[in-house]
C-alpha cells in the first residue's frame, strides 16, 4: 500500500501542468532581467527531493541543500535578494584599503541622504566626539555590540539590580517580566538581571542578545494585534499604555526602548508614524533613549504613506527623514532594506539622550569593534561590500521598487486566502504567514510539530518555507513542551526581493492548497535529535511516522 508521501507525490505531480494559468493580469515589473540563473534540479523530481530531505537533512529546512530547491527558496528574505546592475558595478569599482576606502566615505553620506541629514557627521570632528556610523558584518553583530558594551557601561553605574519591582507596574506586566526572568534567574544566581529593553516586538536574535547580556526583554506589542484585528492597519504598533505604564514606575531599569519596524516577529507588520512620535513622546518626557531596528525602514514607509492619512503626498524620502528624526540611534541590518547580500551597522546620534546618559559609549564600543569585527571604517566587510549597500540604499526608497515589492508580497498572501489557507492579515511587507492552528483545524496530530510537517511536506512539493511556531519559540523541559507565550504557531514564507516572478509565488500557492486539501493525511512527524537544545528549530532531526 502507497505511504502518505506517496500520496503526496502522486498529487503534486498531477497538478505540474495546470490547463490555465491563473487569471491575472498585472502591470509590468518595472525592472528586467539583466542576469538569470538557471535551476539545478527539475521540478518533477519529488521521489530526489524526499530522498534528499529523509536521508540528509532529517526533515530539517535549514539542511536542506539549496541547489535540491526547483521552487521557491522563501526560507528568509535576509541577503536572499537578487542584486541590481548598479549593485554589481559598484561592488567592481570598491576599492579594499584596508581602512578609510572610499566605499566607506560613500556609505556614510548615504547614510545621512536616506535617514536625513541630521544623520551626517559634523565637520571638524574634536577630540571626544564621534562618527555616527559604526559598521558591522550584519544586524546580530550590532545587536551583539551594542548590547555588550551597554551591559558594561550599565554596570559602571550599579544602578538598580537589587530593587525589587516597584507596585505602580501594571499587573500584567508585573507577570510578564517575572515570566522573562524566571529562565534567567539560575545563571547569575541571585544577582537578578533587572534592566529590561522593552519594544514593540524584539526579533529573535535581538532577544537573544539581550537576554544574554542578562537583561529583560520585553515585547509590547499593540492590542489590536494581539486581538487579530484584521481591519487594523498598523499592527506592528507598541501599545503605549504599556509603555507609559513601564517608565511612570521602573525607568531606571530602563536603559534604551526599542520599536522594529516594520515588526518582523509581529507578522511583518507596520508601525505607524504616530507610534512612532508618541513613543518618542514618552521616552522624552521620562529622559530615556530610543532606538530603531531599522532593517526594513523603507517598506514601513510605504506602509505609512499608503495607509496613514497625510502621508499620501509625501516622498518615501521624508517620510523615513521623519521616522528618523525622532530615534537616538537605529541599528540595521543591510540584508533586507539595504538590498545587499551581506551587511550591518548601529548608528548613534551624536547629542542626544543616549549619549547624555552614556558618554563614554562611542569610544568604548569603537574599541569591541576593531577586537571584533576590525577597524570601524570597515567593520568586517569588504570595501566592495560597503560600495554595494551604499547603492542598495539608493534603490531601496524609489516608489516603483516598492510598489513592486510589496504588492508582489500582497498578491502572494491575496492568493493564499482565495484558496482558503489561513494567514495573518493584512499581509506583512516582507512575508506571508500561514496560521498553522487553523489550518490543522480538528486535525489529531502531534500539535507541536504539525509545523514542521508541513514545512517539510512542502520541500518535497519544491518549496522552502520555515517553521517559526511551537517548535522554533516552544521549549522541551525534560518531560513535556512548554509553549511561546503569548501562543505563537506559524509557518512563514518570507519573500526574497527581486528574486522571483509572480507566478513561481503561484506556484507555492498551490502547493499550499493541494496540502491542506489533504490536511488530514499529512503524516505526523517525530523529533529524532535536539529537542531540548537551545535554537533547536536551526538544528534538529526529525523523521515521518508513516
Ligand atoms: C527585525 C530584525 N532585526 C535584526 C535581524 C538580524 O539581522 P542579521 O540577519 O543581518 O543578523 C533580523 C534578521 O532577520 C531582523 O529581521
Amino acid at each position: 500500500m502507497k505511504d502518505a508521501i506517496d500520496f503526496f507525490i502522486s498529487r503534486f505531480r498531477s497538478h505540474l501542468d495546470p490547463p490555465h494559468e491563473p487569471a491575472a493580469y498585472f502591470r509590468p515589473r518595472p525592472y528586467r532581467n539583466a542576469a538569470v540563473s538557471f535551476r539545478k534540479c527539475s521540478l518533477a523530481d519529488f521521489d530526489e527531493r524526499r530522498r534528499t530531505l529523509v536521508e540528509e537533512a532529517g526533515l530539517n529546512v535549514f539542511l536542506f541543500r539549496a541547489d535540491r530547491i526547483p521552487g521557491c527558496d522563501l526560507l528568509s528574505d535576509s541577503g536572499t535578494g537578487t542584486m541590481t546592475m548598479e549593485q554589481w558595478a559598484a561592488m567592481l569599482l570598491g576599492d579594499e584599503a584596508y581602512g578609510s576606502n572610499e566605499g566607506y566615505f560613500e556609505l556614510k553620506e548615504q547614510i545621512a541622504r536616506t535617514f536625513g541629514p541630521s544623520w551626517r557627521q559634523r565637520p571638524g570632528l574634536r577630540t571626544g566626539e564621534h562618527e555616527p556610523l559604526f559598521i558591522f558584518h550584519q544586524g546580530r553583530a550590532a545587536e551583539n555590540a551594542f548590547f555588550s558594551v551597554l551591559a558594561r557601561e550599565l554596570r559602571r553605574f550599579g544602578a538598580p539590580q537589587a530593587k525589587p519591582l516597584s507596585g505602580g507596574l501594571v499587573p500584567e506586566l508585573r507577570t510578564r517580566i517575572e515570566h522573562r526572568m524566571r529562565p534567567m534567574r539560575g545563571p547569575v544566581a541571585g544577582d537578578a538581571p533587572f534592566y529590561v529593553i522593552p519594544s514593540n516586538s524584539h526579533f529573535d536574535t535581538t532577544e537573544g542578545n539581550i537576554a544574554d547580556k542578562l537583561m529583560v526583554p520585553l515585547n509590547l506589542p499593540c492590542p489590536e494585534h494581539l486581538a487579530g484585528d484584521e481591519s487594523f492597519p498598523f499592527r506592528g504598533n507598541m501599545d503605549l499604555a504599556e509603555l507609559e505604564s513601564l517608565l511612570a514606575s521602573e525607568r531606571e531599569r530602563v536603559p534604551v526602548v526599542y520599536l522594529t519596524v516594520t515588526n518582523n516577529t509581529g507578522g511583518g507588520q507596520p508601525v505607524s508614524m504616530e507610534n512612532i512620535r508618541r513613543v518618542r513622546e514618552i521616552t522624552r518626557a521620562h529622559d530615556v533613549p530610543f532606538f530603531i531596528d531599522a532593517c526594513r525602514f523603507a517598506e514601513n514607509a510605504w506602509f505609512i504613506r499608503r495607509r496613514e492619512p497625510g502621508y499620501a503626498d509625501r516622498s518615501i524620502e521624508s517620510i523615513v527623514h521623519e521616522m528618523f528624526e525622532n530615534a537616538d540611534g537605529f541599528h540595521i541590518s543591510f540584508k533586507k532594506d539595504g538590498l545587499a547580500n551581506i551587511g550591518g551597522a548601529l548608528c548613534i546620534r551624536e547629542e542626544s539622550a543616549f549619549t547624555k546618559r552614556f558618554p563614554k559609549f562611542a569610544n568604548e564600543l569603537t574599541d569591541y569593534q576593531i577586537m571584533t569585527e576590525g577597524h570601524p571604517t570597515y567593520g568586517g566587510l569588504a570595501g566592495r561590500d560597503l560600495r554595494a549597500i551604499a547603492e542598495g540604499l539608493r534603490t531601496v526608497t524609489r516608489r516603483e521598487y516598492l510598489d513592486l515589492r510589496i504588492r508582489q508580497v500582497e498578491r502572494f498572501g491575496d492568493r493564499l486566502r482565495r484558496l482558503g489557507i489561513p494567514t495573518i492579515n493584512p499581509a506583512g511587507g516582507h512575508a506571508i504567514y500561514i496560521d498553522v492552528d487553523r489550518f490543522f483545524d480538528g486535525g489529531s496530530r502531534d500539535e507541536d510539530l504539525r509545523g514542521v510537517s508541513l514545512t517539510a511536506l512542502l520541500l518535497i512539493a519544491g518549496h522552502r518555507f520555515c517553521e517559526l511556531g511551537l517548535y522554533a519559540f516552544g521549549a522541551f523541559d525534560g518531560v513535556r513542551e512548554i509553549p511561546p507565550e503569548p501562543r505563537v504557531n506559524n509557518v512563514r514564507a518570507a519573500v526574497p526581493r527581486l528574486a522571483y516572478e509572480d507566478r513561481d509565488l503561484l506556484a507555492a500557492a498551490e502547493a499550499v492548497k493541494l496540502i491542506y486539501d489533504h490536511r488530514d493525511r499529512i503524516p505526523a512527524v517525530r523529533v529524532e535529535y535536539g529537542r531540548d537544545l537551545k535554537l533547536r528549530h536551526f538544528k534538529s532531526r526529525y523523521s515521518f511516522v508513516l
